[in-house]
């Protein structure tokens, strides 16, 4: 059977605002400036707003917002980055990328979050950043993150690619470390329509590094004060940035109703729903369960047509490209146990009622399906 409710679906989002970002657009196009323009502009000053914090620097990507990150904060060979293993490769790869060596330590068991003891245990003499990563929209525990870095004189770098709106105790996230990195990939809670992202921070001097940083290192046009490279976000997308940005909290509204609608279905399930935290908000840019016969289930709602993802397949430190820097299989047993149950199912705010209702009845009727198998 083919899918009929696809897992994300950007496009519908597009569909949903299609009068208002088609007058961005051209309104972009017909202003002649089409890189640093009045539209980023705007949208720096309106993103920091959003998010209660006095600065945003919009770069090319999320990727680059970490990597950026990472460099305005100095770090290089020598240094070690504390991370998480399950989150997207760009967390690491940005770490990489500095020269410095990621140090992956494993998630609570409950939201899949940098677990704060293991990140306590983990720290060296050679130890610079921590990177907690706020997972599939949830806020990690923040709080006791940031005190143990501050005990330790860490930096925190907030991974906010996946929560953009996310809170803890009513904060948002990206204000609580000294820089947050967002991404504005086309899926996300808010999403541009090709590349882009953004760093936040409350540190005037590390904002006027970042905007060296992200343009050659000029301070004057063609004349680099210090080493930087071009990441750039564009007029267009900056203008259909600020039409989202308008949606974005009614569309935060929207998935968490359908993620309790979701979670209601499941309750007579032994589908494991993902858990809810009075002091922190969560924001589903995925809607994630866990089930211990994942691959046969994904198969059943397939068959249903419906689209689901897994987020994420293999852990960073049992990849190729990037094993050598962790301690093989069973090192990091909560990661690893999770990546084999995982399922995202499908969660974007212009899935209707119907839709809804029509996930909620296919994953009740695989799970039933699945309970009658024989055991292997
Ligand atoms: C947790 C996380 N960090 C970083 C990134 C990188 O963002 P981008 O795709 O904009 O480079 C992503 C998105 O893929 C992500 O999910």
């Amino acid at each position: 059977m083919t899918v009929t409710i696809p897992q994300a679906n950007p496009r519908a989002n597009y569909e949903a605002y299609r009068e208002e970002i088609d007058a961005a657009v051209r309104r972009a196009l017909e202003s002649g400036r089409y890189i640093h323009g009045p539209e980023v502009e705007a949208f720096e000053r309106e993103f920091a707003t959003f998010l209660g914090v006095p600065h945003a620097v919009a770069v090319a990507s999320g990727t680059e917002a970490l990597w950026l990150a990472l460099r305005a904060l100095n770090v290089g060979p020598g240094d070690d980055v504390i991370a998480v293993s399950l989150t997207a490769v760009a967390t690491v790869a940005a770490i990489v990328e500095t020269g410095a060596r990621p140090v992956m330590v494993d998630v609570c068991a409950d939201d899949l979050t940098l677990d704060p003891a293991r990140f306590a245990a983990a720290i060296s003499p050679r130890t610079k950043v921590v990177i907690p990563v706020h997972l599939y929209g949830q806020a990690a525990r923040l709080k006791e993150i940031c005190a143990i870095a501050e005990k330790a004189g860490l930096a925190v770098l907030e991974d906010c690619a996946q929560a953009h709106g996310a809170a803890c105790e009513g904060r948002a996230v990206g204000s609580w470390g000294r820089l947050g990195a967002f991404s504005f990939y086309p899926t996300k809670n808010l999403g541009a329509i090709g590349d882009g992202g953004a760093v936040v921070t409350s540190d005037p001097s590390l904002a006027e590094r970042l905007r060296l940083l992200r343009e050659y290192g000029w301070r004057e046009r063609y004349v680099s004060a210090i080493h930087g490279w071009n990441s750039r976000l564009d007029e267009l997308q900056a203008a259909i940035l600020r039409v989202k940005l308008l949606h974005l909290t009614a569309d935060n509204g929207r998935r968490t109703g359908i993620a309790a609608e979701y979670t209601r279905a499941l309750a007579a399930t032994d589908v494991i729903p993902p858990p809810t935290f009075a002091d922190r908000t969560t924001v589903y840019h995925q809607y994630v369960v866990r089930h211990p016969q994942r691959d046969p289930l994904r198969e059943l709602l397939a068959a249903r047509g419906i689209g689901t993802a897994i987020h994420y397949p293999v852990p960073i430190h049992l990849q190729d490209a990037y094993r050598h820097f962790g301690a093989g299989p069973g090192s990091l047993p909560v990661t690893e146990r999770a990546t084999a149950e995982l399922i995202s199912l499908p969660i974007y705010p212009e899935l209707s009622e119907r839709e809804v209702k029509e996930v909620c009845e296919a994953c009740q009727s695989a799970v039933a399906e699945l309970a009658g198998w024989p055991e292997n």
